[in-house]
């Protein structure tokens, strides 16, 4: 890989991006930026509030925006669980180094007991099963490397992507 080339991480809600993130950021000693923190920072609202106000579209046009503009060198970038549905997201992840932070669907549940800060996850519409096998295709397709999560620690997961590079 490009030496110093920025890092996307990318999986379903509650893999462990952030936290992962934050620590491959300091192992590298590159800088750390979450897209979800960028959106939040330029829109001046929670998540769920730019859901309920403006729609998921808005949502994903703001997250397209955010992606298009994180420096591509020295960062770690923890992406969004939705990153990878539109094809314009995934094309321009193709030309990056993208990690898929790979977990089980019955870890992620456990994880996000309780959560209210997701808004796709407390859809009681939505069948957030069927969309982690949709997207499990996707994330598959757009990342070079592959880590699986359950059951480790954070420092075994960065050093074993650190490994993989
Ligand atoms: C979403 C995941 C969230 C956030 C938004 C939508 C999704 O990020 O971008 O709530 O569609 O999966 P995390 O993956 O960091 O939870």
């Amino acid at each position: 890989m490009d030496s110093d080339a920025s890092v996307f991480l990318i999986g379903f809600m509650g893999c462990g991006k952030s936290t992962v993130g934050k620590y491959l950021a300091d192992q590298l000693g590159y800088h750390y930026i979450d897209t979800d923190e960028v959106i939040v920072e330029r829109c001046h609202q929670s998540i769920p509030d730019i859901f309920n106000e403006s729609g998921e579209g808005y949502f994903r046009d703001q997250e397209t925006l955010a992606l298009c503009q994180v420096p591509l060198k020295q960062h770690v970038i923890a992406t969004g669980g939705g990153i990878i549905e539109r094809e314009q997201n995934r094309s321009y992840l193709s030309d990056q180094v993208v990690v898929y932070l790979k977990t089980e669907w019955e870890t992620i549940v456990s994880r996000l007991q309780g959560d209210q800060a997701r808004p796709i996850w407390q859809d009681s519409k939505r069948d957030k099963q069927h969309l982690y096998y949709q997207r499990e295709k996707l994330y598959q397709q757009t990342s070079q490397i592959v880590v699986t999560t359950d059951d480790k620690s954070i420092g075994a997961i960065v050093h074993e992507i650190i490994t993989k590079f």
